[in-house]
């Protein structure tokens, strides 16, 4: 029984008009990061999209059903129109064409604070968001001690949420909207921001959802997360639905052979195997590519995830003992680093002839979010022939959230490494 039945769906905006509502990203990440954007100077740009008038359909023809207990996720590319849709089904906006029908109360997780009031304490909001979701007083009373202990935020219940971190926020909004049992609830993103074990505890709780009957519309670019959550994907690309059906297939569609985001973007082809039959001193590389640390192909990996470059290789002649050089290049053609497979405990071997495929680490939490490329330098022990193959491969590295704690602004450079910070009073250990 469908309980969301979107039909021919359309939102159009006009850019550079006024925003109607903030984003978790504009209204908070606008405060932190002002400062630094202003110095840039990006203020010009302001300007500039404010003279203009361009048109722009964030949805086109999207029509979609979703049956009560059904755990879908939304995914794509930035700007494809999954908070568009969202939006839309949590009557924050609303559309320019086509038909939006649901059943029962409708809890949404948008943005931090979506119905939480600044000024009112932790405890004032959770009444005044469960109010917004439908519920009776006695109801959220029943519920109120759960909410607060889920939370982990009993301490600042009576603290005004204004002086929330973003991790607060959320933890507490996810609570109110998750134990008032919405019969559909909508989930952009936010999750991202909580800390891990957080995380950990909302997709255990997710994941119950269907048993009693609830239903949940998921939108990350945790792919790992929309993996394990959703029996369903949908994939929007330009505010059209260009491929749904089980999570794997879709998600494989998404980041997969040929028909990744990277390829259509222009930027960059997908898993490069320019390099089959590149010949070198015994050995020839039929291909380097990227993969999760499952060995699943994946050109896009988020930072706290990390991957690997796998390198497959037919060796020809008996004996060789191969070398290589990887180098990462960022967007920008920096070198970002350089590694040698001298750690590899089969380094210096004498091999057999017969394919092999050799794995080089990219660390988590170790790259920035942003577009990599890697280029090998092949060779043998014996140095007496070696092979350049530049850009051999290329990859996405996504922001899954998970180093930022509450800090909502950009992250400058190459490299985001995870660093370990401390603080100790002066003159003890
Ligand atoms: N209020 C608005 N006014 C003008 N344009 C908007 C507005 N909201 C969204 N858009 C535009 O609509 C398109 C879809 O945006 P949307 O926020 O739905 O994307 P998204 O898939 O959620 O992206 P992300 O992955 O970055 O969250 C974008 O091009 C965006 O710039
Ligand atoms: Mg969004």
């Amino acid at each position: 029984m469908p309980v969301i039945r979107v039909d021919d769906l359309g939102k159009r905006y006009r850019l550079g008009q006024m925003q109607p509502y903030k984003t978790l990203r504009e209204s908070l990440g606008r405060a932190i990061s002002f400062p630094i954007r202003a110095a840039l100077g990006t203020r010009d740009d302001l300007e500039e999209r404010h003279q203009s008038r361009e048109i722009l359909w964030a949805l086109r023809h999207v029509s979609l059903e979703v049956n009560q207990g059904e755990v879908v996720g939304i995914i794509g590319k930035n700007g494809s129109g999954k908070s568009t849709l969202l939006k839309i089904l949590a009557q924050i906006t609303w559309p320019t064409e086509g038909r939006v029908e649901f059943k029962g109360h409708v809890g949404a997780m948008l943005e931090v604070g979506t119905g939480f009031h600044p000024e009112l304490t932790g405890r004032e909001n959770v009444y005044l968001n469960g109010a917004i979701l439908g519920m009776r007083k006695a109801e959220i009373t029943r519920r109120f001690d759960e909410i607060v202990e889920f939370s982990g935020v009993e301490r600042f219940l009576d603290t005004p949420v204004k002086r929330y971190s973003t991790g607060m926020y959320v933890r507490l909004a996810f609570s109110v909207a998750a134990h008032l049992e919405p019969d559909v609830l909508l989930i952009d993103e936010v999750l991202s921001v909580g800390d891990v074990d957080f995380q950990k505890k909302c997709l255990a709780m997710i994941k119950g959802f269907p048993e009693s009957g609830r239903t949940v519309l998921f939108v990350s670019h945790n792919l790992w997360s929309v993996r394990q959550l959703c029996d369903r994907i949908v994939l929007l690309e330009d505010g059209r639905i260009i491929s749904r059906g089980p999570a794997d297939e879709v998600v494989a569609k998404y980041v997969g052979e040929g028909s990744g985001g990277i390829e259509e973007s222009g930027t960059l082809d997908p898993f490069a195997v320019s390099v089959v039959g590149k010949g070198v001193g015994g050995y020839e590389i039929m291909a380097v590519r990227i993969t999760d640390r499952d060995g699943n192909l994946a050109n896009r990996f988020g930072i706290s995830q990390g991957a690997l470059a796998e390198i497959t290789m037919n060796v020809k002649t008996a004996g060789v003992r191969p070398q290589f050089s990887l180098a990462l290049f960022d967007d920008h053609r920096h070198r970002v680093f350089g590694s040698l497979n001298n750690t590899d405990p089969a380094y210096g071997e004498a091999l057999e002839p017969g394919e092999y495929i050799v794995t080089c680490e990219i660390p988590a939490d170790l790259l920035n979010n942003g577009l990599y490329s890697i280029s090998l330098i092949c060779g043998t022990l014996d140095g007496r022939d070696s092979q350049r193959l530049e850009t051999v491969t290329k990859f996405e590295c996504i922001d899954d959230g998970i180093l930022r704690g509450d800090y909502k602004g950009e992250y400058t450079g190459a490299l985001r490494p995870r660093l370990e910070w401390q603080t100790r009073k002066a003159g003890t250990s």
